[in-house]
Formats: structure tokens, C-alpha cells, sequence
């Protein structure tokens, strides 16, 4: 087995009850991660925690620095990443609190820096993402969820859009027809970054809301709390088992 990190989205920005061996800033070639790297210890293995906005929630998806994030994990070593985040459900079984294991991804975000190869480096790059989310990962997450006997969606197609404002009910109906069935704002350019280094990167993705105009009224923010918090709850033990069995 490689080394474990986990990329904690919204809800997530640290792991309760999960010892901390050490924290530390990690200074890269593209600038500093969102927040300090975590090292946490659980069931006498090792890995590495990083919340993506930032310690305290306060960067939006657009203003990350995929780059840094991605670049302070291979500097540390991991091979295996487990990306968590936040999503709407487009799909009909794809209601709040729903959590997916998705297959392949699709990019509507613009103007984000989305590559380690810009040319800087004197090399032009173009990595195979076919299949963008590591089966290899994306099996043990769901091996992890069988043992608990949990629910959760095996495959999906996440469109990943610019934010940070949520999408409109045309836009939804749009991805829908380019056969997205969830919606969230971080995958791309993260797990694209991710190949590029090598890493093995699979997402778990927890369904917040109804994507807009997939239920009556708007989405609110009050909804998106309560579903991220229990989101939470269904998500640490599922984590912690892919950790113990890593
Ligand atoms: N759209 C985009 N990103 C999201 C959503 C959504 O409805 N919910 C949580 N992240």
C-alpha cells in the first residue's frame, strides 16, 4: 500500500478523535497549500490531512491553490489521495446526504491554473485522464463501504463548475443533458493535477442539496449545513476504514 492523504473539503477541516503526530507548512515550487499538512495517526498507520479552504473554511473554490496543494502532498511523499467534497445531487438517486464514489468528471471551470506544465518548465504535457478517478482507490473506498454495510453509489459523472455561486436551474438541465450526475466545484483541476504527479486520486462525494431547479425553491445555506454535518458523520467512519485497512 502507498501513502495515504486526504484533501478535506467543506465539513471537513479536521478529523475529530484522530490523533495529530504533527502539523506542519509545507513551502512548494507554486506557493503554500491551503493550511498546514496534518500528519494523524489512527489505528497505527500514518497519513496525511489537508483542508482544502484553509483551516478556518475561508478560501473559495475558485482562489485555491490546486497547485501548492497537490505539489505539498507528492513533496511529502503520498501516492493515494482521497479527495472528499461537497456536491449537488442531479441525478434522481442522487438525493441529499447520498454519498458516490464517481467515475469520470467534466469541466466547466475557467481561468484556473490547472496544469504543472505552463510551458514554464520547457515541456509540453499531455497526461492520459480517460479514466480521471484511480479505480484502484476508488474500490477500496467502496470495499470499505461494504464492510460497514453502507450505501453508496458506485460510479457517476461530476461536473465540476466555477463557483462560487451556485449554478442556475438552465445550467443544472445542461449538465444533466452532458450526463453529469452531481455538481460540485473542486475536483478540477485537483485530481487532473494529481495525474500529472502521479498520484492515484479518487473522490467520495457527499450530496448537500438538490442541484438548483431539482427541487421546488431555492437552495439554501441552511440546508447545505444540516446535510454537510450529516454527511460528516457518515464519512468519518468510512475514511477511517479505508485508513485502517490501508
Ligand atoms: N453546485 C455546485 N457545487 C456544490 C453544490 C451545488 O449545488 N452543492 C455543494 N457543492
Amino acid at each position: 500500500m502507498g501513502h495515504l492523504g486526504i484533501i478535506g473539503g467543506s465539513g471537513f477541516a479536521a478529523l475529530p478523535g484522530v490523533e495529530t503526530v504533527h502539523r506542519q507548512w509545507v513551502d512548494t515550487a507554486y506557493g503554500v497549500p491551503s493550511a498546514e499538512l496534518l500528519t494523524l495517526r489512527y489505528a497505527g498507520r500514518q497519513f496525511y490531512f489537508l483542508p482544502r479552504h484553509g483551516a478556518g473554511h475561508s478560501i473559495p473554490p475558485h482562489a485555491i491553490n490546486y497547485r501548492a496543494n497537490v505539489q505539498a502532498l507528492a513533496d511529502l511523499g503520498v501516492t493515494d489521495v482521497i479527495a472528499l467534497g461537497a456536491v449537488g445531487g442531479i441525478a434522481a438517486d442522487c438525493a441529499p446526504t447520498r454519498l458516490c464514489v464517481p467515475d469520470q468528471l467534466i469541466d466547466y471551470t475557467w481561468g484556473r491554473l490547472g496544469t504543472f506544465h505552463d510551458g514554464a518548465d520547457g515541456d509540453v504535457v499531455h497526461v492520459d485522464f480517460t479514466a480521471p478517478l484511480a479505480p484502484m482507490l476508488r474500490g477500496r473506498l467502496l470495499a470499505a463501504a461494504a464492510g460497514l454495510g453502507m450505501d453508496v453509489r458506485a460510479g457517476g459523472t461530476y461536473g465540476v463548475t466555477q463557483g462560487p455561486r451556485l449554478e442556475t436551474a438552465a445550467e443544472i438541465r445542461r449538465l444533466e443533458r452532458d450526463g453529469c450526475d452531481l455538481v460540485g466545484m473542486t475536483a478540477l483541476p485537483e485530481a487532473a493535477l494529481a495525474r500529472e504527479r502521479g498520484l492515484h486520486y479518487a473522490l467520495l462525494a457527499f450530496v448537500v442539496n438538490w442541484a438548483a431547479g431539482k427541487a421546488d425553491g431555492e437552495v439554501t445555506m441552511a440546508e447545505i449545513e444540516a446535510n454537510l454535518a450529516r454527511c460528516a458523520d457518515a464519512v468519518r467512519p468510512l475514511l477511517l476504514a479505508v485508513v485502517a485497512g490501508s
